[in-house]
């Protein structure tokens, strides 16, 4: 039942994803340059949470437009209703909806979808993960100087030590491929896939990751924060990779 209510939701905020794009909307400005909301990102907001409120009226949501509406129950609704919002606005085809599912603090169902592309990621604690109904695994590079690496970089924040500018500066200085995409749930879900070997990122929100990370982690990756500690959507730093470069790269982190 929870996985059905889950895909109805990600669909009924893909249908709203698609009825905007490329057409004209509003844009609000929230807290910072470049940090925007469309009316799109609110209407598949509005869309997925009245989706899991049909099924689910007493369950947590936490989403990133409307905030936190808490409820007295075992299960938490973590919702991106655009994860690449100006990526959206530029009409540029990468981005989705992510929504993940939290039972007693553990992330159980995972699901990011591409409308653009028709690609959607999807996970169950246990169960492994599936793009488009077919199992994926990460790649099997062991070198992280060959890899080739995806990250994101916060609108603040930025020059920070070992911050976003430093670690990039360090592997491009290497001659190390890094992408920027503008979509973390993409980015996760890519490395997931096996298209990309590793993705960082310094200051992500809760809604940003918790799918996509328990899709890297079903795909048989490893997902930590940047002292190699168990990954929590709830703190702001995540290094996923294919397990196999994951050393290095929080070497390279922290410049040692
Ligand atoms: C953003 C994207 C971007 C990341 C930012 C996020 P939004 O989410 O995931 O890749 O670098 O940190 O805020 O605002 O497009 O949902
Ligand atoms: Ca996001
Ligand atoms: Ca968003
Ligand atoms: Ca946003």
């Amino acid at each position: 039942m929870l996985k059905s209510v889950l895909h109805e939701a990600v669909m009924a905020g893909a249908e709203q994803v698609v009825k905007y794009f490329n057409q004209t909307f509003d844009i609000k400005y929230k807290e910072g340059r470049n940090n925007l909301v469309t009316e799109a990102d609110e209407a598949s907001e509005k869309a997925i949470i009245e989706v899991i409120k049909k099924t689910y009226p007493d369950h947590h949501i936490l989403t990133e437009e409307s905030g936190d509406l808490p409820q007295h129950s075992e299960y938490k609704w973590i919702i991106d209703p655009i994860d690449g919002t100006i990526n959206f606005a530029h009409g540029i085809p990468i981005n989705c909806i992510s929504v993940a599912v939290e039972k007693s603090g553990e992330m159980i169902l995972g699901m990011v979808y591409n409308p653009h592309m028709n690609e959607l990621f999807f996970a169950e604690r246990g169960g492994g993960a599936t793009l488009n109904g077919k199992p994926i695994k990460v790649s099997s590079e062991t070198d992280a100087m060959k890899s080739c690496l995806v990250t994101g970089f916060p609108y603040t924040y930025i020059h920070e030590q070992n911050g976003p500018l430093q670690v990039f500066e360090r592997l491009i200085t290497e001659g190390v491929p890094v992408r920027r995409l503008g979509a973390a749930a993409i980015d996760l879900c890519w490395v997931a896939c096996g298209r990309l070997d590793g993705f960082y990122e310094h200051r992500l929100q809760p809604w940003d990751s918790a799918a996509g990370f328990l899709i890297v982690e079903e795909a048989g990756g490893k997902v930590t924060d940047f002292d190699g500690n168990p990954y929590s959507p709830y703190q702001h730093r995540i290094l996923a990779t294919n397990g196999l470069i994951h050393e290095q790269m929080l070497k390279v982190i922290h410049n040692q």
